[in-house]
Protein backbone atom coordinates (compact mmCIF):
# COMPACT_ATOMS: atom_id res chain seq x y z
CA UNK A 1 0.00 0.00 0.00
CA UNK A 2 1.20 3.99 -0.96
CA UNK A 3 0.04 6.63 1.41
CA UNK A 4 0.44 10.05 0.79
CA UNK A 5 0.20 12.14 3.80
CA UNK A 6 -0.45 16.05 3.17
CA UNK A 7 0.73 17.87 5.81
CA UNK A 8 1.71 21.87 5.99
CA UNK A 9 1.15 23.77 9.17
CA UNK A 10 2.12 23.12 12.98
CA UNK A 11 -0.14 21.10 14.52
CA UNK A 12 -0.05 19.09 11.63
CA UNK A 13 3.43 18.16 11.98
CA UNK A 14 2.61 16.72 15.29
CA UNK A 15 0.18 14.81 14.50
CA UNK A 16 2.09 13.70 11.70
CA UNK A 17 4.95 12.12 13.75
CA UNK A 18 3.08 8.83 15.60
CA UNK A 19 1.79 8.20 11.92
CA UNK A 20 5.27 8.40 10.06
CA UNK A 21 6.57 6.25 12.80
CA UNK A 22 3.62 4.06 12.47
CA UNK A 23 4.28 3.22 8.95
CA UNK A 24 8.35 2.93 9.14
CA UNK A 25 7.38 -0.39 11.36
CA UNK A 26 5.63 -1.75 8.18
CA UNK A 27 6.04 -2.47 4.54
CA UNK A 28 4.51 0.21 3.03
CA UNK A 29 5.18 3.17 1.55
CA UNK A 30 4.70 6.42 3.05
CA UNK A 31 5.05 9.99 1.13
CA UNK A 32 5.19 13.38 2.80
CA UNK A 33 3.55 16.21 1.32
CA UNK A 34 4.61 19.47 2.73
CA UNK A 35 2.45 22.54 1.09
CA UNK A 36 4.50 24.98 3.27
CA UNK A 37 1.51 26.80 4.63
CA UNK A 38 4.33 27.89 7.88
CA UNK A 39 7.32 27.94 6.77
CA UNK A 40 9.77 29.66 9.80
CA UNK A 41 12.22 27.13 10.85
CA UNK A 42 10.35 27.19 14.35
CA UNK A 43 6.83 26.82 12.82
CA UNK A 44 7.91 23.98 10.94
CA UNK A 45 11.61 22.51 10.85
CA UNK A 46 11.70 21.99 14.08
CA UNK A 47 9.22 19.68 14.84
CA UNK A 48 10.69 17.25 11.63
CA UNK A 49 13.88 17.29 13.35
CA UNK A 50 12.34 17.14 17.33
CA UNK A 51 10.14 14.47 16.48
CA UNK A 52 12.37 12.41 13.85
CA UNK A 53 9.43 12.66 11.62
CA UNK A 54 11.33 11.93 8.05
CA UNK A 55 11.82 15.14 5.58
CA UNK A 56 9.09 15.79 3.01
CA UNK A 57 9.35 14.02 0.03
CA UNK A 58 7.94 16.73 -1.63
CA UNK A 59 7.73 20.40 -0.57
CA UNK A 60 4.99 22.86 -2.60
CA UNK A 61 6.57 26.03 -0.73
CA UNK A 62 3.09 28.44 -1.23
CA UNK A 63 3.81 30.54 2.01
CA UNK A 64 1.21 33.01 2.92
CA UNK A 65 -1.86 34.60 1.52
CA UNK A 66 -5.20 35.29 1.82
CA UNK A 67 -7.36 31.72 2.54
CA UNK A 68 -8.14 31.44 -1.38
CA UNK A 69 -5.50 32.32 -2.46
CA UNK A 70 -3.20 29.92 -0.14
CA UNK A 71 -5.28 27.13 -1.04
CA UNK A 72 -5.69 27.60 -4.32
CA UNK A 73 -2.36 27.60 -4.62
CA UNK A 74 -1.46 24.76 -2.86
CA UNK A 75 -4.49 22.90 -5.30
CA UNK A 76 -2.92 23.60 -8.23
CA UNK A 77 0.31 22.28 -7.37
CA UNK A 78 -0.99 19.51 -5.50
CA UNK A 79 -2.67 17.73 -8.97
CA UNK A 80 0.90 17.44 -10.53
CA UNK A 81 2.02 15.66 -7.32
CA UNK A 82 -0.77 13.01 -6.87
CA UNK A 83 -0.39 12.00 -10.53
CA UNK A 84 2.85 11.29 -10.07
CA UNK A 85 2.64 9.46 -6.85
CA UNK A 86 -0.98 7.74 -7.63
CA UNK A 87 -1.25 6.34 -3.69
CA UNK A 88 -3.84 4.38 -2.39
CA UNK A 89 -4.84 6.61 -0.04
CA UNK A 90 -4.44 10.29 0.57
CA UNK A 91 -4.35 11.41 4.18
CA UNK A 92 -5.11 14.91 5.44
CA UNK A 93 -5.01 16.14 9.00
CA UNK A 94 -7.01 17.94 10.97
CA UNK A 95 -8.46 21.20 9.79
CA UNK A 96 -6.14 23.86 8.32
CA UNK A 97 -5.90 25.25 4.57
CA UNK A 98 -3.47 22.40 3.72
CA UNK A 99 -6.40 19.83 4.98
CA UNK A 100 -9.16 21.04 2.13
CA UNK A 101 -6.28 21.69 -0.69
CA UNK A 102 -5.19 17.51 -0.11
CA UNK A 103 -8.59 16.52 -0.24
CA UNK A 104 -10.34 18.38 -3.13
CA UNK A 105 -6.90 17.75 -5.15
CA UNK A 106 -7.40 13.96 -4.40
CA UNK A 107 -11.47 14.11 -4.67
CA UNK A 108 -11.02 15.35 -8.39
CA UNK A 109 -8.63 13.11 -9.02
CA UNK A 110 -10.54 9.93 -8.06
CA UNK A 111 -7.80 9.10 -5.13
CA UNK A 112 -9.55 7.77 -1.95
CA UNK A 113 -9.01 10.08 0.98
CA UNK A 114 -8.56 9.57 4.67
CA UNK A 115 -9.24 12.35 6.93
CA UNK A 116 -7.47 11.89 10.41
CA UNK A 117 -8.96 14.15 13.20
CA UNK A 118 -12.65 13.28 11.60
CA UNK A 119 -16.00 14.58 13.39
CA UNK A 120 -15.17 17.64 15.22
CA UNK A 121 -17.10 20.41 15.39
CA UNK A 122 -16.85 23.92 16.86
CA UNK A 123 -20.37 24.63 15.28
CA UNK A 124 -18.83 28.38 14.86
CA UNK A 125 -19.20 28.81 10.81
CA UNK A 126 -17.10 32.13 11.17
CA UNK A 127 -14.45 29.94 11.89
CA UNK A 128 -12.19 29.20 8.25
CA UNK A 129 -11.17 25.45 10.17
CA UNK A 130 -15.19 24.64 10.40
CA UNK A 131 -15.04 25.11 6.69
CA UNK A 132 -12.75 23.21 6.27
CA UNK A 133 -13.16 19.69 8.65
CA UNK A 134 -16.87 19.85 7.51
CA UNK A 135 -16.15 19.71 3.90
CA UNK A 136 -13.38 17.63 4.49
CA UNK A 137 -15.41 15.09 6.11
CA UNK A 138 -18.16 15.32 3.53
CA UNK A 139 -15.14 14.74 0.56
CA UNK A 140 -13.41 12.08 2.57
CA UNK A 141 -13.58 8.49 2.22
CA UNK A 142 -12.65 7.43 5.39
CA UNK A 143 -13.17 8.94 8.79
CA UNK A 144 -10.97 8.18 11.34
CA UNK A 145 -12.44 9.95 14.49
CA UNK A 146 -10.47 10.36 17.49
CA UNK A 147 -13.70 10.71 19.95
CA UNK A 148 -17.16 9.15 20.26
CA UNK A 149 -18.12 12.69 20.43
CA UNK A 150 -16.70 13.05 17.41
CA UNK A 151 -18.10 9.59 15.97
CA UNK A 152 -21.83 11.35 17.09
CA UNK A 153 -21.45 14.70 15.08
CA UNK A 154 -20.58 12.12 12.12
CA UNK A 155 -23.80 10.09 13.06
CA UNK A 156 -25.79 13.48 13.23
CA UNK A 157 -24.11 14.28 9.46
CA UNK A 158 -25.06 11.09 7.94
CA UNK A 159 -21.17 9.72 8.03
CA UNK A 160 -21.33 7.17 10.14
CA UNK A 161 -20.84 4.21 7.44
CA UNK A 162 -17.36 5.94 6.63
CA UNK A 163 -16.66 6.23 10.30
CA UNK A 164 -13.98 4.86 12.21
CA UNK A 165 -13.43 5.92 15.70
CA UNK A 166 -9.70 5.96 16.24
CA UNK A 167 -8.83 7.31 19.30
CA UNK A 168 -6.34 10.34 19.39
CA UNK A 169 -2.94 10.26 17.54
CA UNK A 170 -2.05 13.08 19.70
CA UNK A 171 -2.31 11.48 22.59
CA UNK A 172 0.31 8.91 21.33
CA UNK A 173 2.66 11.77 20.68
CA UNK A 174 2.30 14.17 24.07
CA UNK A 175 2.62 10.95 26.42
CA UNK A 176 5.71 9.94 24.32
CA UNK A 177 7.39 13.10 24.65
CA UNK A 178 6.27 13.59 28.33
CA UNK A 179 7.99 10.61 29.46
CA UNK A 180 11.45 11.68 27.30
CA UNK A 181 11.06 15.51 28.57
CA UNK A 182 11.33 13.98 32.25
CA UNK A 183 14.01 11.42 31.58
CA UNK A 184 15.67 13.93 29.80
CA UNK A 185 16.43 11.94 26.49
CA UNK A 186 14.61 15.13 24.68
CA UNK A 187 14.44 18.79 24.83
CA UNK A 188 16.40 21.40 26.29
CA UNK A 189 16.68 23.74 29.29
CA UNK A 190 13.75 25.87 29.04
CA UNK A 191 15.38 29.76 28.30
CA UNK A 192 12.51 31.97 30.68
CA UNK A 193 12.69 33.97 33.69
CA UNK A 194 10.63 31.92 35.82
CA UNK A 195 10.32 29.48 38.37
CA UNK A 196 8.41 26.11 37.76
CA UNK A 197 4.74 26.59 38.99
CA UNK A 198 5.03 30.66 39.29
CA UNK A 199 3.67 31.14 35.63
CA UNK A 200 1.07 30.58 33.25
CA UNK A 201 2.02 29.60 29.12
CA UNK A 202 -0.26 31.28 26.75
CA UNK A 203 -0.53 31.38 23.26
CA UNK A 204 -3.12 33.48 21.12
CA UNK A 205 -3.39 33.25 17.23
CA UNK A 206 -6.82 32.99 16.11
CA UNK A 207 -8.46 35.52 13.62
CA UNK A 208 -11.65 36.21 15.98
CA UNK A 209 -8.85 37.16 18.93
CA UNK A 210 -5.92 38.78 16.44
CA UNK A 211 -7.33 40.48 13.44
CA UNK A 212 -9.79 43.49 15.27
CA UNK A 213 -7.29 45.93 17.04
CA UNK A 214 -9.67 46.77 20.06
CA UNK A 215 -10.27 42.91 20.97
CA UNK A 216 -6.12 42.25 20.25
CA UNK A 217 -5.44 45.07 22.70
CA UNK A 218 -7.54 44.34 25.06
CA UNK A 219 -6.31 40.92 25.13
CA UNK A 220 -3.33 41.90 25.71
CA UNK A 221 -3.77 43.93 28.72
CA UNK A 222 -5.79 41.39 29.88
CA UNK A 223 -2.78 38.98 30.33
CA UNK A 224 -0.33 41.21 31.34
CA UNK A 225 -2.94 41.70 34.00
CA UNK A 226 -3.00 38.01 35.01
CA UNK A 227 -1.62 38.49 38.04
CA UNK A 228 0.21 35.57 37.42
CA UNK A 229 3.68 36.08 35.15
CA UNK A 230 2.62 34.88 31.55
CA UNK A 231 4.82 33.40 29.26
CA UNK A 232 3.65 34.19 25.59
CA UNK A 233 4.74 31.90 23.14
CA UNK A 234 3.86 34.56 20.21
CA UNK A 235 2.82 32.96 16.63
CA UNK A 236 3.88 35.25 13.70
CA UNK A 237 0.48 36.22 13.17
CA UNK A 238 0.04 37.88 16.76
CA UNK A 239 3.65 39.51 16.60
CA UNK A 240 2.40 40.82 12.99
CA UNK A 241 -1.04 42.15 13.95
CA UNK A 242 0.60 43.75 16.93
CA UNK A 243 3.43 45.54 15.23
CA UNK A 244 0.52 46.66 12.59
CA UNK A 245 -1.58 48.74 15.14
CA UNK A 246 1.29 49.82 17.84
CA UNK A 247 0.14 47.27 20.60
CA UNK A 248 2.98 46.92 23.03
CA UNK A 249 4.16 43.24 24.37
CA UNK A 250 6.64 42.67 26.54
CA UNK A 251 6.10 44.60 29.89
CA UNK A 252 9.27 45.77 31.80
CA UNK A 253 7.80 44.75 35.05
CA UNK A 254 7.93 40.92 33.86
CA UNK A 255 4.01 40.10 33.49
CA UNK A 256 4.25 39.62 30.42
CA UNK A 257 7.46 37.61 28.99
CA UNK A 258 7.49 37.19 25.23
CA UNK A 259 9.08 33.88 23.82
CA UNK A 260 9.53 32.69 20.13
CA UNK A 261 6.83 29.84 19.64
CA UNK A 262 8.56 26.65 21.04
CA UNK A 263 9.65 23.13 19.47
CA UNK A 264 7.15 21.09 20.92
CA UNK A 265 9.48 18.67 23.45
CA UNK A 266 10.16 22.40 25.03
CA UNK A 267 6.62 23.13 25.30
CA UNK A 268 5.74 20.49 26.63
CA UNK A 269 8.33 20.79 29.38
CA UNK A 270 7.06 24.59 29.29
CA UNK A 271 3.22 23.36 29.91
CA UNK A 272 4.67 20.68 32.75
CA UNK A 273 6.55 23.73 34.64
CA UNK A 274 3.47 25.90 34.68
CA UNK A 275 0.42 26.48 36.90
CA UNK A 276 -1.78 26.49 33.97
CA UNK A 277 -2.26 27.67 30.27
CA UNK A 278 -4.10 30.03 28.90
CA UNK A 279 -5.11 29.89 25.18
CA UNK A 280 -6.95 29.68 21.84
CA UNK A 281 -5.13 26.85 20.38
CA UNK A 282 -7.57 23.48 19.92
CA UNK A 283 -4.06 21.52 20.13
CA UNK A 284 -3.24 23.31 23.44
CA UNK A 285 -6.15 22.90 25.40
CA UNK A 286 -5.69 19.43 24.98
CA UNK A 287 -2.20 19.31 25.76
CA UNK A 288 -3.06 20.70 29.01
CA UNK A 289 -5.35 18.18 30.10
CA UNK A 290 -3.11 15.51 29.14
CA UNK A 291 -0.57 16.49 30.83
CA UNK A 292 -2.55 17.65 33.71
CA UNK A 293 -2.57 21.09 33.51
CA UNK A 294 -6.00 23.94 33.94
CA UNK A 295 -6.78 25.47 30.89
CA UNK A 296 -8.20 28.58 30.23
CA UNK A 297 -9.77 28.82 26.06
CA UNK A 298 -10.04 32.37 25.24
CA UNK A 299 -13.29 31.36 22.78
CA UNK A 300 -17.20 30.60 22.58
CA UNK A 301 -16.78 27.11 22.14
CA UNK A 302 -14.28 24.07 21.74
CA UNK A 303 -14.25 21.30 19.60
CA UNK A 304 -12.43 19.42 22.79
CA UNK A 305 -15.78 19.33 25.00
CA UNK A 306 -14.47 16.60 26.88
CA UNK A 307 -11.86 18.89 28.73
CA UNK A 308 -14.41 20.85 29.75
CA UNK A 309 -15.66 18.22 32.86
CA UNK A 310 -14.87 18.93 36.24
CA UNK A 311 -13.42 22.43 35.13
CA UNK A 312 -10.22 21.22 33.67
CA UNK A 313 -11.11 23.15 30.85
CA UNK A 314 -12.93 27.02 31.25
CA UNK A 315 -14.14 28.98 28.29
CA UNK A 316 -14.10 32.57 28.22
CA UNK A 317 -13.89 35.49 25.98
CA UNK A 318 -13.81 37.93 29.18
CA UNK A 319 -10.22 38.89 29.97
CA UNK A 320 -10.85 40.32 33.11
CA UNK A 321 -11.73 36.84 34.71
CA UNK A 322 -7.59 35.66 34.28
CA UNK A 323 -6.92 36.64 37.40
CA UNK A 324 -9.17 34.18 39.11
CA UNK A 325 -9.13 31.64 36.17
CA UNK A 326 -5.83 31.59 34.85
CA UNK A 327 -3.81 29.57 37.64
CA UNK A 328 -6.82 28.16 39.64
CA UNK A 329 -6.26 25.17 41.42
CA UNK A 330 -6.71 21.69 39.79
CA UNK A 331 -9.82 19.83 39.84
CA UNK A 332 -9.80 17.32 42.79
CA UNK A 333 -11.10 14.57 41.10
CA UNK A 334 -9.43 11.90 38.64
CA UNK A 335 -8.93 13.47 34.90
CA UNK A 336 -10.91 11.08 32.72
CA UNK A 337 -9.38 10.30 29.73
CA UNK A 338 -11.61 10.15 26.43
CA UNK A 339 -8.50 10.94 24.18
CA UNK A 340 -7.29 7.27 23.76
CA UNK A 341 -4.75 4.79 24.69
CA UNK A 342 -1.60 6.23 23.14
CA UNK A 343 -2.07 3.85 20.42
CA UNK A 344 -4.07 5.55 17.49
CA UNK A 345 -1.30 5.63 15.03
CA UNK A 346 -1.09 2.09 14.34
CA UNK A 347 -5.28 1.78 14.52
CA UNK A 348 -4.72 4.72 11.26
CA UNK A 349 -2.42 1.98 9.54
CA UNK A 350 -4.60 -0.93 10.15
CA UNK A 351 -8.02 1.00 9.38
CA UNK A 352 -6.40 1.93 5.99
CA UNK A 353 -4.78 -1.69 5.38
CA UNK A 354 -8.22 -2.95 5.81
C1 LIG B 1 -3.15 27.89 10.77
C2 LIG B 1 -4.46 27.10 10.74
C3 LIG B 1 -4.98 26.92 12.15
C4 LIG B 1 -3.92 26.34 13.08
C5 LIG B 1 -2.69 27.22 13.01
C6 LIG B 1 -1.56 26.72 13.91
C7 LIG B 1 -5.82 27.53 8.71
C8 LIG B 1 -7.03 28.18 8.19
N1 LIG B 1 -5.49 27.83 9.99
O1 LIG B 1 -3.46 29.20 11.24
O2 LIG B 1 -6.11 26.08 12.13
O3 LIG B 1 -4.43 26.32 14.41
O4 LIG B 1 -2.24 27.25 11.64
O5 LIG B 1 -0.53 27.66 13.96
O6 LIG B 1 -5.19 26.79 8.00
N2 LIG B 1 3.22 33.16 9.35
C9 LIG B 1 4.58 33.36 9.38
N3 LIG B 1 5.39 32.25 9.35
C10 LIG B 1 4.89 31.00 9.30
C11 LIG B 1 3.50 30.82 9.26
C12 LIG B 1 2.67 31.90 9.30
O7 LIG B 1 5.08 34.46 9.44
O8 LIG B 1 5.70 30.03 9.29
C13 LIG B 1 2.33 34.34 9.43
C14 LIG B 1 1.96 34.92 8.11
O9 LIG B 1 1.94 36.30 8.24
C15 LIG B 1 0.56 34.40 7.86
C16 LIG B 1 0.00 34.31 9.27
O10 LIG B 1 1.13 33.98 10.08
O11 LIG B 1 -0.17 35.25 7.03
C17 LIG B 1 -1.05 33.26 9.43
O12 LIG B 1 -0.58 31.98 8.97
P1 LIG B 1 -1.60 30.91 8.33
O13 LIG B 1 -0.91 29.65 8.07
O14 LIG B 1 -2.36 31.54 7.25
O15 LIG B 1 -2.65 30.64 9.47
P2 LIG B 1 -2.43 30.40 11.01
O16 LIG B 1 -2.97 31.61 11.68
O17 LIG B 1 -1.05 29.96 11.37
Amino acid sequence: MKVLSVVGARPQFVKLAPVAEAFAATDHEHVIVHTGQHYDKNMSDVFFADLRIPDPDVHLGVGSGSHGVQTGAMLSALDAVLDEHRPDWVLVYGDTNSTLAGTLSAVKMHLPVAHLEAGLRSFNRRMPEEHNRVLTDHAADILLAPTQVAMDHLATEGLSARARLIGDVMTDVCFRVRDAVRDKSLGKPLDVPFKSGEYVVSTIHRAENTDDPERLAALVEGLAAAGTPVLLLAHPRLVAKCAEHGIKLERPDGSLHVHEPLAYPEMVAAVLGSAGVVTDSGGLQKEAFLLGRVCTTLRTETEWVETLEDGWNVLTSDVSKLPELAARPAPASDRPMPYGDGHAAGRVVTALTE
